[in-house]
């Protein structure tokens, strides 16, 4: 991309309206427009983001087993008669009424829409274990949307559900998403600690939510400082394996770490001073348990190996995908402005050319352009006609780990910049090798963008 062809519309200001960091970031870096309260268009910039974190997201489910499909948005209200959550749901959901007098509303959440799926089609226990998920809009009517895309009323879900014939294999799926999850956030460059957590509206037995610390999040939370240093890392996981599944789920909740509704100060004192912490962290994702709560009510059973009917059990799993932006622009930004993790980034490098018009540098610029997209990278070309500060002063902002900079002078010598936006480290070299450095370090974090 040419950012002379690109739709990139950045604020010199700082907007009012933005209490928190990632907030003002994004609305600085042209990625969202507030269109109502709570309520996003996602610019080009964003989109792209917002589509990696989405691919990321669809790999590691897929790479768990789970089958991606898609609900619509719009609910009929009387498959939430049947759950008992039509009326239970409160002034968070947003009713419509349609031509017809037929009362709908727009999706908070699917259990029961999978279930009336699930109802239909499946009745042995032969089909299972299945586990169904999409990636959809949700609304909920918040009563304070703030921060940006971090609360919004409309707001990108995953959302996933197991069906189980037993409560063993639903705990294997619950394992499952826990591990798929640790992968994905690390492939985001976020550290989310699965915390023991309360099962509120949804209703259920176990329960984990995935924090990721950061003074701004709206949870309170209480930890083991020692959880901060297990990580997924590289191993590699069997989502066949039940115990290697347990074994993972047991090492990263193992120690004390909860939000402020399950916290117990007597259990909290009995870890060593020195590593009791209290934080704040952003909620980036839940899983349950909840056993055969929207099977029993909705009636989803399947004939057993004895040809009886069982109740299934049941599990949902979610993960903020629009949220996400905003916690990884918490956990990854300096002064100047975001810095994103190599997974997630929008376009892999920016190429800054110093000299506009001078006919070796933009000579330079095109070959680098063309020899990082044939090696699939994707890099974002300032060709503005622009003093280098304020080239560099966007780049920064909207935060590509790397930069090439390219001018005459360096030129001369045969060599170009290349630049961290994380640590601003600076090496001279070759334009060839530039680019055969950005295809190295991208390796291994090559996510399909738009
Ligand atoms: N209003 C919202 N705006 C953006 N993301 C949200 C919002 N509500 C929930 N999410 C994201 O969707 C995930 C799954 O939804 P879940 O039903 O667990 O939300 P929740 O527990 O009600 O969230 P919260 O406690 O933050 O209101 C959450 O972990 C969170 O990351
Ligand atoms: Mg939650």
């Amino acid at each position: 991309m040419r950012l002379t062809r690109y739709f990139l519309p950045v604020l010199k200001e700082n907007p009012a309206e933005a209490q928190i960091v990632s907030h003002r970031l994004m609305l600085r870096a042209g990625m969202i427009k507030q269109a109502s309260a709570g309520i996003y268009s996602w610019l080009p910039l964003g989109f792209k983001v917002l589509r990696k974190i989405e691919n990321i997201v669809h790999e590691e489910q897929m790479r768990a087993g789970h089958i991606p499909m898609l609900m619509p948005t719009l609910q009929s209200a009387d498959l939430w008669r049947e759950s008992g959550r039509y009326d239970d749901y409160g002034e968070e959901m947003l009713r419509i009424t349609d031509r017809h007098g037929r009362d709908m509303l727009y999706g908070p959440t699917n259990e029961e829409l999978i279930t009336d799926i699930f109802r239909a089609h499946v009745s042995s226990y032969r089909d299972l274990p299945l586990t169904l998920y999409h990636i959809q809009w949700k609304f909920r009517d918040e009563i304070r949307p703030r921060f940006g895309v971090m609360r919004g009323r409309e707001f990108l879900m995953k959302d996933g559900y197991n069906f189980d014939l037993t409560k063993e294999d639903a705990l294997h799926a619950y394992n499952r998403h826990l591990v798929s999850y640790l992968r994905t956030y690390e492939r985001m460059g976020l550290q989310a600690i699965p915390m023991r957590a309360d099962s509120g509206p949804i209703g259920g037995d176990d329960t984990h939510e995935f924090l990721v610390l950061a003074e701004t999040g709206e949870s309170e939370v209480f930890y083991d400082s020692a959880v901060t240093d297990i990580q997924l890392g590289e191993r590699e996981i069997d989502y066949d394996d039940v115990d290697q599944c347990r074994a993972v789920m047991e090492e990263f909740t193992a120690l004390y770490a909860r939000t402020d509704e399950t916290h117990d100060e007597a259990k909290f004192n009995e870890i060593p001073e020195e590593r009791r912490r209290s934080a704040r962290g952003i909620e980036v994702g839940q899983i349950f348990y909840f056993g055969t709560k929207y099977s029993a009510a909705m009636g989803a059973t399947v004939q057993g190996p004895d040809g009886k009917p069982v109740e299934v059990h049941m599990g949902s799993h979610g993960i903020g995908v629009s949220r996400l932006l905003g916690a990884i622009i918490e956990a990854s930004h300096d002064d100047n402005g975001i810095i994103w993790p190599e997974g997630v980034t929008p376009f892999h490098a920016g190429i800054v050319n110093l000299k506009q018009g001078d006919a070796e540098a933009d000579a330079a610029c095109e070959a680098i352009y063309a020899a990082m997209t044939a090696v699939g990278l994707e890099p974002l070309y300032d060709d503005r006609e622009e003093r280098a500060g304020a080239k560099f002063a966007t780049m920064d902002l909207i935060g590509l780990p790397w930069r090439i900079t390219v001018g005459p002078r360096g030129l001369k010598n045969g060599v170009v910049e290349l630049t961290s936006r994380r640590t601003g480290e600076n090496e001279e070299l070759p334009p060839e090798e530039a680019v055969q450095r950005l295809a190295a370090i991208y390796e291994g974090h090559m996510v399909r963008g738009i």
